[in-house]
């Protein structure tokens, strides 16, 4: 399975994103699980350090779900609107409440391919630093994050919506880099995933 998180807190440009992500990658015979944050109650972690003593979160929330669904997943999708040239907060609180995980199985998350997807307002507003932070979730958890690769998606999949979902529908460039950064995202999982 494929899990695919979009972190707005609207249905516009990440949601519609993240639908034709998911319409490709049903394409290419994977199975996908999408998870709206916003529809989730999820604390901050408020570093109380419960989770290194107990090796679960202090808190009851949305979480849960969302600590299922990333122990279950072979690959991990996440799409954040670009916030302040980085990840929306809702993005930021599910990173850093993976602290739980960490704490109960350090291996959790290792081996998965990570894939990011990142949507600004403005055309040149912070995505690729967005798509960076992402990318260092996924390495320091031990993932093999990729990108669509040179010529056209350096970084991975990067839009520009002039802050509408009718603004990213007309984004072809942007489209193109979630084309191949879902290629190589299948490349890795065929090659190095986890089964
Ligand atoms: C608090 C806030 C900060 C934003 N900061 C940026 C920014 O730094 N760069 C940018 O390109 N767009 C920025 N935007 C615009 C959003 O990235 C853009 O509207 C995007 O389409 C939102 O995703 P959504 O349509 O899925 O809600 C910001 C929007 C909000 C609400």
């Amino acid at each position: 399975m494929i899990l695919c998180v979009n972190s707005s807190p609207r249905k516009e440009a990440t949601e519609y994103v993240m639908m034709k992500t998911r319409e490709i990658l049903d394409e290419r015979g994977y199975e996908t699980y999408l998870l709206n944050l916003r529809e989730k109650e999820i604390n901050f972690c408020k570093h109380c350090d419960f989770c290194l003593e107990e090796k679960e979160c202090v808190f009851d929330d949305g979480m849960s779900d969302v600590y299922t669904a990333l122990e279950e997943a072979r690959g991990i999708v996440l799409a954040t609107p670009v916030y302040n040239s980085g990840i929306s907060a809702q993005l930021k609180a599910m990173m850093d409440r993976t602290r739980a995980l960490m704490a109960k199985d350090p291996e959790s998350l290792r081996g998965k391919i990570g894939m990011g997807i990142t949507i600004g307002g403005d055309r040149m507003g912070g995505q690729e630093i967005s798509l960076m932070q992402i990318h260092a979730f996924f390495i320091l958890n031990g993932m093999i994050p990729v990108s669509g690769g040179s010529f056209g998606a350096n970084l991975g999949a990067t839009f520009w919506s002039k802050d509408s979902k009718e603004g990213v529908m007309k984004d072809k460039e942007g489209f193109k880099t979630l084309e191949k950064s879902i290629k190589r995202l299948a490349q890795f999982l065929d090659e190095y995933g986890r089964k």
